[in-house]
């Protein structure tokens, strides 16, 4: 048996905690908490979420507001946190009020209101029945991509439908993946977004580690995801192709935990780990491998083949020297005696992964198939050296 719960490495799983986004979360709490301690004297704030794709953003949104709701709840504030998310909910002004209107006060709800007037509904029932709201909007840059609406511009003025006193919406959280998508904005809608900003850097390889290990935790059943696995996981993803993106990361946990299920082993291994990647990502292409010089051909066969035979992720320089001198005596071709360049050149090209010299490796393909791939390669190359 593989896994204990597949489920959560579902990407609608979201974990409890969410190791290294402390900061965030206390940057959001120290910016929203006050605002509970007297809720209907306190003005809407706005705040920007930027980070690139898969940082945690929506995750933070999340279990910050259902934090911000709990707090509320003891201290005996009726406060509902609404998330808003053009992607799921659609990336229309009137849908996303319609949907906001529903879920924050479904009493008041018409279909026969327009865009302002379920605003303006919405905001007098929060204040006759004395309760608030947090809104979180999420994917703000898609949906000032793809719409001309204004409703960044409507959300962060929502204390002017009422001119002179705070409405009880007590927040608005806005969500993008970088800040360009001010360039589509006008003046107005400029200054009323403010310049509140909290950042979500990527991922580095370390955090990733954590965030996996906990996650693996959670999915697997013991033992079956070795730390060797999951510093080569972590280790990939903060590199392009992927840049970052820990999405990416628990797919693989979770194919690989399939392929590992379906061969019936016991643990999932770096070859697991290594075909999934070679078919979700496929990124050494023919043409990469066809642009390499003859000797980098070699070179890359030998530290296909030190990897499988070391059955490691990493390999040392040494490694690959030793392996590279058989590959040309196999061969019958002249020792080569500039490998590191070769491996650099390959390091260069994104195909190899150097984190020191003592550990050299190959992401995102199978060493298995590699080999076979520059197996047959060669050969035609040989065949062609030997006929011309
Ligand atoms: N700190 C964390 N702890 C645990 N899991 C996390 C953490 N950050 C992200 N994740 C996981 O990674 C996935 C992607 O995170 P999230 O959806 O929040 O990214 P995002 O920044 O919103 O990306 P996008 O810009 O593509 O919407 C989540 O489903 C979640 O499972
Ligand atoms: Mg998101």
């Amino acid at each position: 048996m593989i896994f204990k719960d597949k489920d959560k490495l579902s990407p609608r799983y979201i974990p409890k905690f969410l190791p290294h986004r402390e900061e965030q979360i206390k940057t959001l709490k120290d910016f929203l908490w006050d605002s509970l301690q007297n809720p209907s004297d306190s003005y809407l704030k706005v705040l920007q979420l930027i980070g690139d794709v898969g940082s945690g953003k929506t995750v933070t949104t999340v279990r910050f507001g259902e934090m911000f709701q709990n707090e509320a709840m003891k201290r005996k504030i009726d406060l509902k946190h609404v998330y808003l998310n053009p992607k799921v909910h659609g990336a229309s002004r009137i849908i996303l009020y319609r949907y906001l209107v529903q879920e924050a006060a479904s009493e008041v709800f018409s279909a026969n209101l327009n865009a302002e007037e379920l605003l303006t509904e919405l905001t007098r029932h929060l204040k006759r029945t004395k309760k608030y709201l947090l809104i979180s909007f999420d994917e703000a840059d898609y949906f000032v991509r793809h719409s001309k609406e204004s409703v960044i511009y409507d959300l962060t003025r929502l204390d002017e439908i009422s001119p002179g006193e705070p409405t009880n919406i007590l927040g608005v959280i806005f969500t993008a993946r970088s800040t360009k998508f001010y360039k589509k904005l006008d003046r107005a809608e400029l200054s009323t977004l403010g310049t509140f900003l909290i950042p979500f850097n990527s991922y580095s390889s370390k955090e990733i580690f954590d965030i996996l290990e906990a996650r693996v935790k959670e999915a697997f059943r013991t033992r079956v995801v070795t730390t060797d696995v999951l510093e080569y996981i972590s280790n990939v993803i903060p590199k392009p192709p992927v840049n970052g993106d820990i999405r990416y990361a628990l797919d693989l946990l979770l194919y690989s935990g399939i392929l590992a299920s379906n061969y019936r082993a016991e643990a999932v291994s770096l070859e697991h780990v290594r075909r999934v990647m070679s078919a979700i990502h496929p990124s050494i292409t023919d043409e990469d491998i066809i642009n390499l010089s003859y000797k980098g051909k070699i070179v890359l066969l030998a530290i296909a083949r030190a990897l499988r035979s070391a059955k490691s992720p990493y390999v040392s320089l040494r490694d690959i020297r030793s392996m590279c001198s058989l590959v040309c005596e196999e061969r019958k071709l002249k020792a080569i005696d500039e490998i590191e360049e070769h491996v650099q050149d390959l390091a260069d090209r994104d195909i190899v992964d150097i984190k020191s010299l003592m550990s050299i490796g190959i992401s995102k393909v199978s060493t298995e198939d590699l080999e076979r791939f520059l197996e047959g390669l060669i050969e035609r190359i040989r065949i062609d050296v030997d006929n011309g």
